[in-house]
C-alpha cells in the first residue's frame, strides 16, 4: 500500500530540523551540481552527493512507506483463514504476499542511503516511526477486505504512481513494479464487491455499505492534511520527491472513485458530495483531522496490536535470521580453505 503523503515527522525533531548548509567551495559546487540535475529533472543515484537534508527526508518517507507495507499486511492477513473461497484464499494470499514483497524492496531502497534494516526496524518496533494509520483500524467483515482492495489500494495508486518520477533513482524504480501490483490488488478488492453487490443476498450487500461507510472518510485522510497546513511539501516538491500535493492527490481519488461507486451501487457516505460544475470535479465534505491525527499519534483503534504483533513476529524470527547468518559464516569460511 502505502502512504499517507509521509510528511508526518518521526519522534525525532531535532533530526528534522538539522539541514546542513554548504560551507566549503567544494561542497558549494556539489551542491550547485545537485540543484542542476534536479533542475533538470535528472536522477540522483546511491553513488552521488547529496544534501544531508535530502537523504534524511528520503530515509524517512521510504521507511514510513515500507513499514506501511508490512504492517498492512496484518489487517487483511487476518482474513487468510476465513476466506469464502478457495479461489479468495488464493488472491488474498497473493496480495499480502505482494504487500510484503513490496516492504523489502522499500528497505532495500532505504538502505542504499546509508540506514541499516535493523535501525529502521527498531524505529518502528520502539514505536519511534510512524506508519499509515490507516492500518490502525480493524477489519470487522469479509467486505473489508474487498473495501480495502479498491479504497485503501485505490489511494495508495494515486499516491505512488506519481512516486516512479521520484528523483531519487532507486525509490523510483522500486514504485514501478509495486504500481503494477497495487493495481492487481485494486482490481481484486472491486471485483469482490461487485460480486457481493450484484449476486449477493441483502445481508451481504449491507455488509458492502457498511464497511464503505467506515472506510471512506479514513482514505480520504490517507492523503495527509491539507496543502496549506502542510509546510514540508514544497520542500519535497522542490527536491522532486513529491510531485502532486496533498489536496490534487485527494481530488483525483475523489473523482475516480464516484463513478465506480455507482457502477457498484454504494452509497459514499458524504451528504456533500457532489458535481461542481465549474470546477470540474467532485466537491466533497470536511474530514475529520482530529481523529487523523489521534490515530497517528498512537491512539486508534489497534495501534497497539499492530505494534505488539509485528515485535512479536520479529522475536519469534529471531533463529531464522541467526540460522541465516551461521549458514552464511560456514559457506565464507569453506571458501576461504578452498582458495587457500
Ligand atoms: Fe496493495
Ligand atoms: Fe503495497
Amino acid at each position: 500500500m502505502y502512504t499517507q503523503s509521509f510528511s508526518v515527522p518521526d519522534g525525532d525533531p531535532a533530526a528534522a530540523k538539522s539541514r546542513v548548509q554548504p560551507i566549503s567551495a567544494s561542497e558549494a559546487a556539489l551542491q550547485a551540481s545537485f540543484d542542476q540535475r534536479i533542475d533538470a529533472d535528472g536522477r540522483i543515484e546511491p553513488q552521488d552527493w547529496m544534501p544531508e537534508a535530502y537523504r534524511k527526508t528520503l530515509v524517512r518517507q521510504i521507511s514510513q512507506h515500507a513499514h506501511s507495507e508490512i504492517v498492512g499486511m496484518l489487517p487483511e492477513g487476518n482474513w487468510i483463514s476465513r476466506a469464502p473461497s478457495l479461489k479468495r484464499k488464493a488472491i488474498l494470499i497473493a496480495k499480502v504476499q505482494d504487500e510484503g514483497g513490496h516492504g523489502l524492496y522499500l528497505y532495500s531502497a532505504a538502505e542504499t542511503l546509508g540506514v541499516s534494516r535493523d535501525q529502521m526496524l527498531d524505529a518502528l518496533h520502539t514505536g519511534k516511526a510512524k506508519y499509515s494509520s490507516i492500518f490502525n483500524y480493524p477489519t470487522l467483515t469479509w467486505a473489508d477486505v474487498g473495501v480495502i482492495g479498491w479504497l485503501v489500494d485505490g489511494a495508495a495508486i494515486m499516491n505512488q504512481i506519481p512516486l516512479c518520477r521520484c528523483s531519487y533513482g532507486p525509490y523510483a524504480r522500486a514504485m514501478v513494479r509495486v504500481c503494477k501490483e497495487e493495481s492487481f490488488h485494486q482490481r481484486q478488492g472491486y471485483e469482490a464487491l461487485l460480486v457481493m453487490m450484484q449476486q449477493g443476498t441483502v445481508d451481504q450487500q449491507a455488509m458492502v455499505q457498511d464497511a464503505v461507510n467506515r472506510w471512506w472518510w479514513k482514505c480520504l485522510a490517507m492523503f495527509g492534511p491539507p496543502d496549506a497546513d502542510s509546510p514540508n511539501s514544497a520542500q519535497g516538491m522542490r527536491w522532486g520527491i513529491k510531485r502532486i500535493s496533498n489536496d490534487d492527490l485527494r481530488q483525483k481519488f475523489v473523482d475516480a472513485t464516484v463513478p465506480q461507486a455507482k457502477v457498484l451501487g454504494v452509497t459514499l457516505p458524504d451528504p456533500d458530495l457532489k458535481w461542481n460544475e465549474s470546477r470540474g470535479h467532485y466537491d466533497y465534505g470536511a474530514i475529520d483531522w482530529d481523529e487523523f491525527w489521534a490515530t497517528v499519534n498512537g491512539n486508534g483503534p489497534c495501534n497497539k496490536e499492530r505494534l505488539s504483533t509485528r515485535v512479536k513476529a520479529w522475536n519469534e524470527g529471531a533463529w531464522v535470521r541467526e540460522a541465516a547468518l551461521a549458514h552464511q559464516h560456514k559457506q565464507q569460511q569453506r571458501q576461504h580453505k578452498e582458495a587457500a
